[in-house]
C-alpha cells in the first residue's frame, strides 16, 4: 500500500524542499511561472498576470491538508532562493504508481540542481512511501530533462507522438520514462 506521507521537508546537499506558502507566490511567478523559456515545456503556459499565481498558489497550500498531496518548493540552502518546484502525482491506488514532474527557474539550469530535486523525490517515493514504479514524460524538444531522468536511473520505456498539445497549441512527440522500486532498490542502498 502506498504509505502517504504529503509533504514533509527532504534536504539534500545544496536544497532544502519544503511545502510552498502563500509568500512565495511572487518568487514563483518572477522566477519560473513567468518565463516561457520554462513553461512552454509543460502543458500549462505560462501565467500572464501574478493574480494567476496567487490562485494556483493557493489551491496547492489548501491541498497541503491531504496527506496524499505531494508537493514541493525548492529552495537553495546557501542564499535562501526559491529556485523551483517537483511534485509527486496522480497515485493510483491499483497500481499504487505515480508520475513526478518538476520545474527549476531558467537563471538556475545546468547548476545539478533538477537532478538532486529529483533524486531526492524518487527516493523519499519508493523509500518513504513504498510507491511501486514513478514515470514521467517530456517533449523531445526538450532532452535536458530526460537527461536528468536518466541521470537518476529512469528509463526510457518509449515515445508517444503528440502526446500533449501545449498552451500555444503546439502538439509535442514525448518520451516516456519510468523506474521500478525493485530496480531502483537494486541499484540505491
Ligand atoms: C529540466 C530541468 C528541470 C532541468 O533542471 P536543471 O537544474 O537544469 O538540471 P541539471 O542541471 O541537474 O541537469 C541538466 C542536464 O541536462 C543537460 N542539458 C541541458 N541542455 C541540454 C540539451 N539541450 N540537450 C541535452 N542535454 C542538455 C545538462 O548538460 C545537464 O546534464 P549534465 O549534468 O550531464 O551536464 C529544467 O531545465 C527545467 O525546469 N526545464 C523547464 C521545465 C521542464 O522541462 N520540466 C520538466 C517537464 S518533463
Amino acid at each position: 500500500m502506498i504509505n502517504y506521507l504529503g509533504t514533509p521537508m527532504l534536504e539534500t546537499d545544496r536544497l532544502v524542499l519544503r511545502k510552498i506558502e502563500r509568500s512565495d507566490a511572487q518568487r514563483v511567478f518572477d522566477h519560473w511561472l513567468s518565463d516561457d523559456r520554462v513553461m512552454d515545456n509543460l502543458i500549462k503556459g505560462a501565467h500572464k498576470s501574478v493574480s494567476e499565481t496567487i490562485e494556483r498558489v493557493t489551491e496547492i497550500v489548501r491541498n497541503y491538508d491531504s496527506k496524499e498531496f505531494c508537493y514541493w518548493a525548492i529552495e537553495l540552502k546557501t542564499s535562501g532562493e526559491l529556485i523551483g518546484a517537483i511534485d509527486l502525482f496522480n497515485f493510483d491506488s491499483l497500481t499504487e504508481n505515480c508520475e513526478v514532474g518538476y520545474s527549476i527557474g531558467y537563471k538556475w539550469w545546468n547548476k545539478g540542481y533538477g537532478t538532486e530535486a529529483l533524486r531526492a523525490v524518487i527516493d523519499f517515493g519508493f523509500r518513504q512511501m513504498n510507491i511501486h514504479k514513478i514515470s514521467a514524460a517530456h517533449n523531445l524538444d526538450n532532452p535536458a530533462s530526460g537527461k536528468i531522468m536518466r541521470k537518476i536511473g529512469m528509463e526510457q520505456e518509449g515515445t508517444i507522438k503528440h502526446m500533449i498539445r501545449n498552451a500555444k497549441n503546439h502538439y509535442k512527440d514525448c518520451a516516456v520514462y519510468g523506474l521500478l522500486q525493485e530496480d531502483y532498490f537494486k541499484n540505491v542502498k
